[in-house]
C-alpha cells in the first residue's frame, strides 16, 4: 500500500476508541455494542492519490519483475511469488513454507497486502522495514539460496535489466540498495480488494446479513477480539502470545520478555488464506475459533485478553459468519446478500 500521512494518526485514533469500546463496557456492552461506533473503528481510508511521477512508477514495474524473476534464487527455480503466489493473496497453501531444495521453513507463508504502514515485518518483527526484509529472503540459504554478487552479476547479464535499473535508478543503476527499493516499492503498491464488510462499514446494511452482524457484536463484545484485531486491517500490529502449543519463540527471539509471541496478522480476506497462525496449525476458521474458545495453553506468557470462552454453538456460527464478510467481495449493487 503506497503512504498516507493521514493513516497513521486514524490508526492511533482507532487504537484509542478501541480501547474505550473494551474498557468501558466489558461484557454488556459487548452484546449491545454501538454498531455505528464500530463501523467508525473498522472504516478504511480512502486509497492514497499519488501524483503521477515517472520515476516512482518505472520503479515499480521493475519490483514487480523482480518478484517473478527466478534468478533471484540460487537454484534459478524459485521465485517470490512461488510461495507469495498472486492468486493466492500472495500466499500458498502449504502449511509451512517450502524453501530452495524442497526444505520445509519455521513459519507460514503470510500474505502481502496492505503492508505499507506496517512496522516492524515478519511474525517476530525481525525487520524493521521493506526496504530490509526483501533481501532477506533471497539471501537465506534455506529460502532462496543465492548469494548477493551472483545475483547481482546475473541480474547485470540481462539487458532488460541493465536498462530498466538506469531509468528507475538515474546514476545510481543496479545495486543490492536499489534492488531491495524496486522490490519494496512494487510491495507498497499491493492494496487488498474491498470486502462485503467494507461496504457495511460505508452504509450498505444488507452487506452483512444478520448472523454476521451477530458475529461482529460478539468479535467486538464477549469474545475480545477486537483488543487485538481493530483498525481498517484487523490487527493493532502488536505482538502477542495466543497460547498455541508451537515451540517457535517468535518475537522472544528478540525480546525476553515476549516469548512465543506473534505478529498479529491482518484479517482481510482470512477466510480466503487457510491454513491459520504462524505454523499453519488451524486448517480452517472453526478450528481458529475452537482454539479461542478453549483459550489456549495456561503459560505465563499468555496474553490476559486470550482465556477460555464459553461460546455456544450457534455464537461460534455467528463468528464465523463475521469473519466470511471479511473474505468475500462486496454485493453487486441490485441485490443483497439473502439470509
Ligand atoms: C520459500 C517461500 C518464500 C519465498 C520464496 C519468499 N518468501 Fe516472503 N515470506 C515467507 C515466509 C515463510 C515469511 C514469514 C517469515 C517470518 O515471519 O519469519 C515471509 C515474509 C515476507 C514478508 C513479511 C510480511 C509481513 O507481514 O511481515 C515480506 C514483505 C515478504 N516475505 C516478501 C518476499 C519477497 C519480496 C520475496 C522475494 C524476494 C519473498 N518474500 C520470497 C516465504 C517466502
Ligand atoms: C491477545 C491478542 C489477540 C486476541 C484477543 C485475538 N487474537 Fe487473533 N491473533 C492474534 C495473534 C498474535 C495471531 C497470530 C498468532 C500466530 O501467528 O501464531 C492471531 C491470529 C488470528 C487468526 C489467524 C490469521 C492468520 O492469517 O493466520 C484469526 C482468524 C484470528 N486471530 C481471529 C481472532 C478471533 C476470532 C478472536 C476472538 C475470538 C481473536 N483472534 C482474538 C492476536 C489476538
Amino acid at each position: 500500500m503506497r503512504p498516507r500521512p493521514e493513516a497513521k494518526a486514524r490508526a492511533f485514533a482507532a487504537l484509542a476508541a478501541a480501547f474505550l469500546v473494551f474498557a468501558a463496557c466489558p461484557a454488556r456492552a459487548a452484546e449491545e455494542a454501538d454498531l455505528p461506533a464500530l463501523r467508525e473503528l473498522f472504516r478504511r481510508p480512502p486509497p492514497a492519490v499519488l501524483p503521477p511521477d515517472p520515476l516512482r512508477e518505472s520503479r515499480e514495474r521493475l519490483g514487480r519483475h523482480l518478484f517473478f524473476e527466478r534468478l533471484l534464487s540460487g537454484t534459478g527455480r524459485m521465485a517470490c511469488s512461488t510461495c507469495h503466489d498472486p492468486a493466492r493473496f500472495f500466499q500458498d497453501d502449504k502449511p509451512r513454507a517450502v524453501g530452495v531444495f524442497y526444505r520445509t521453513l519455521a513459519r507460514r507463508t503470510p500474505s502481502l497486502f496492505d503492508l505499507g504502514e506496517v512496522r516492524p515485518l515478519m511474525r517476530d518483527g525481525r525487520a524493521a522495514s521493506l526496504e530490509e526484509q526483501v533481501l532477506m529472503p533471497i539471501l537465506d540459504p534455506n529460502e532462496m539460496g543465492q548469494t548477493e554478487e551472483r545475483l547481482l552479476a546475473q541480474l547485470g547479464r540481462v539487458s532488460f535489466y541493465r536498462e530498466a535499473f538506469a531509468a528507475g535508478f538515474p546514476g545510481e543503476g543496479l545495486s543490492r540498495a536499489t534492488l531491495a527499493r524496486a522490490l519494496a516499492a512494487y510491495l507498497r503498491t499491493l492494496e487488498s480488494p474491498r470486502t462485503a464488510f467494507d461496504a457495511w462499514v460505508e452504509g450498505r446494511e444488507d452487506a452483512l446479513e444478520a448472523k454476521a452482524r451477530r458475529g461482529l457484536r460478539l468479535f467486538a463484545g464477549r469474545a475480545g477480539c477486537i483488543a487485538c484485531h481493530h483498525g481498517w486491517r484487523l490487527t493493532d500490529d502488536g505482538f502477542h502470545d495466543i497460547g498455541l502449543p508451537s515451540r517457535d519463540l517468535g518475537r522472544g527471539r528478540f525480546d525476553p520478555e515476549r516469548p512465543f509471541a506473534f505478529r498479529t496478522p491482518s484479517l482481510r480476506w482470512v477466510g480466503a488464506r487457510p491454513p491459520y497462525m504462524h505454523d499453519g496449525s488451524l486448517p480452517d476458521l472453526l478450528a481458529v475459533i475452537a482454539h479461542y474458545d478453549r483459550g489456549g495453553i495456561d503459560r505465563p506468557s499468555r496474553s490476559p485478553l486470550v482465556r477460555p470462552l464459553g461460546l455456544s454453538r450457534a455464537e461460534k456460527e455467528d463468528l464465523l459468519a463475521f469473519l466470511s464478510s471479511l473474505s468475500r467481495p462486496p454485493p453487486d449493487e441490485r441485490g443483497g446478500i439473502a439470509e
